[in-house]
């Protein structure tokens, strides 16, 4: 079976930074809690002429800059994302009219945080299939969109942002193996509920106004992801049939530093093998590996030859873990 593996790695970030500080201003909490509870310095918040779409193409191009291969020669372009412009067209169909990449078959994943891998595992298995050649692999993330910006809860955790990746056939190497799980039982942990008030038959007319927002129980959601991101990756690395102590890195989805902590703990992995930048960006949902993979990799942490697991957990509840040799 052809080998598939990722030609070039691209991101995007909005300039606008919010600092620990600036939330101390609108809601109450300190710099000093988000910091020990959660590693979170700062986040990155899109313009309000920014979309979720716009955040897509930046990081799509950046990516296509670094495989040196232009539009036209993209035929599938997936899209992880959970905050969409709109519920349709697709991300994945601006990306594809803002690109010009006019072979290209293009639909979007709705899998959470988890978003990029289980796009990344669609795409792969695409070109496998003989579906696609190369493969766009995008993770775009506008989440301040869907925050409550009065909820200290919710409000310090979050950012936007968008990663992205070329897939396409490589000689040696590439995606060796991959796990996807779900525990949709578990769905109520986090969630964003179109309020049904919605309805043209609610009494509460007022409520027609109400937002759809970002609601979790952070204690129990942070038991499930140090145990599903744990699971996922014995899982994978099981598939492919490598030790622990044969892995070089391994980029986590970054929700929290102290869930990365606990997952490094229970596996028993040294954290400086774990690629973490979570003080920059807090949790971008599916962009926060995209993002962080291009980072570990363009700050030339991620040598070729080394062996990288990527593993994530998010609503749904949905977790993942890809094994890829560079
Ligand atoms: O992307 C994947 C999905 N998301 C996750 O996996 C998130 C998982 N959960 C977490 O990361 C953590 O549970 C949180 C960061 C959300 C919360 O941390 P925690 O250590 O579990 O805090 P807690 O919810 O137990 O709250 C501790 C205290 C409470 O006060 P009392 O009851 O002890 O007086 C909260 O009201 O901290 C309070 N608190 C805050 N204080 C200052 C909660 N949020 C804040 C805040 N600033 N922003």
């Amino acid at each position: 079976m052809v080998k598939v593996g990722i030609l070039g790695l691209g991101r995007y970030l909005p300039s606008k930074k919010l600092t620990n500080s600036d939330l101390e201003k609108m809601v109450d909490t300190s710099d000093e809690w988000i910091r020990t509870r959660t590693g979170i310095k700062e986040r990155r918040i899109a313009a309000l002429h920014e979309k979720t779409s716009d955040l897509a193409t930046k990081a799509a191009l950046s990516a296509l800059r670094d495989a040196k291969i232009s539009a036209e020669k993209i035929d599938l372009i997936v899209v992880a994302t959970i905050s969409p412009d709109s519920n349709f067209p697709s991300m994945a169909c601006k990306v594809q009219k803002a690109i010009r990449a006019h072979k290209a078959a293009a639909f979007d994943v709705s899998a959470a945080c988890s978003g990029y891998l289980f796009a990344l595992t669609t795409a792969k298995q695409y070109i496998q299939t003989g579906l696609a050649k190369r493969a766009l692999v995008i993770a775009a993330e506008r989440i301040s969109g869907l925050i409550d910006w009065k909820n200290r809860d919710t409000c310090v955790l979050f950012g936007d942002g968008a990663g992205a990746c070329v897939l396409g056939p490589v000689k040696s190497g590439g995606i060796l193996a991959d796990f996807l799980q779900a525990f949709g039982a578990q769905g109520d942990l986090m969630q964003v509920i179109a309020p049904e008030a919605r309805s043209p038959f609610h009494p509460a007319k007022a409520a027609y106004t109400q937002l759809p927002y970002v609601q979790m129980k952070g204690q129990e959601l942070f038991k499930v992801a140090v145990n599903s991101m744990a699971d996922a990756v014995e899982k994978v690395l099981k598939k492919a049939k490598i030790k622990k102590t044969q892995v070089d890195w391994i980029v986590p989805h970054q929700a929290n530093d102290r869930i990365i902590s606990a997952v490094a703990n229970k596996l028993g992995v040294p954290k400086k093998k774990i690629f973490i930048n979570i003080d920059k960006y807090g949790n971008m949902s599916a962009a926060s590996i995209a993002v962080a993979l291009y980072e570990a990799k363009k700050s030339k942490k991620i040598k070729k030859g080394d062996k990288v697991v990527l593993v994530t957990f998010g609503a749904g509840l949905v977790s993942a873990a890809n094994l890829i040799k560079w």
